[in-house]
């Protein structure tokens, strides 16, 4: 099969690849890219464990051929740290709230989590769960997920004072 080149920022680095064209964009970071943190649920849309940012927007990677990212600047939870390497803010409140059980959905809704508290540092209730709503936890773990949101959105307005 033909390989299509494309160029890409993932997490703030410039990336150039040959890739086939019916890659999906999941496959592309876990697999080429070696970033993990993407997880696979459904593979079909509905689960938001593969949650990524695409310049700046949720997207679901799963849904996403890796050809269309092209000229794209792509954030996964891995971009989220630390410029050392270690937790970011969400990444700490999640820790620090007991965000996660499993973990399996965790890196789809800190993203999520990014998206919101990006523009909206005191976000209501309903705004958070509105945020996050299209993330399933199997785990159920949704009040402690909501419990880490604000505490990153509490610790992002003190950073701001
Ligand atoms: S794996 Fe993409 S939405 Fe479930
Ligand atoms: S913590 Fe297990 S799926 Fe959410």
């Amino acid at each position: 099969m033909r390989k299509h080149q494309i160029e890409l920022q993932i997490n703030g680095k410039a990336i150039a690849r040959e890739i086939e064209p019916r890659l999906s964009l999941t496959d592309f970071l876990r697999g080429e890219q070696g970033l993990s943190g993407t997880h696979i649920g459904c593979e079909h849309g509905v689960c938001g464990a593969c949650s990524i940012l695409l310049d700046g927007v949720p997207i679901r990677s799963c849904l996403m051929l890796a050809v269309q990212a092209d000229g794209h600047a792509l954030t996964t939870v891995e971009g989220l740290t630390q410029d050392d390497g270690s937790p970011g803010l969400l990444q700490a409140a999640f820790q620090d709230a007991h965000g996660m059980q499993c973990g399996y959905c965790t890196p789809g809704m800190i993203i999520s989590a990014q998206a919101l508290l990006v523009d909206n540092d005191d976000p209501s209730l309903e705004q958070i769960k509105d945020a996050i709503g299209g993330n399933i936890c199997r785990c159920t773990g949704y009040v402690q997920v909501i419990e880490s949101i604000q505490l990153a959105a509490s610790r992002m307005r003190e950073a701001h004072l």
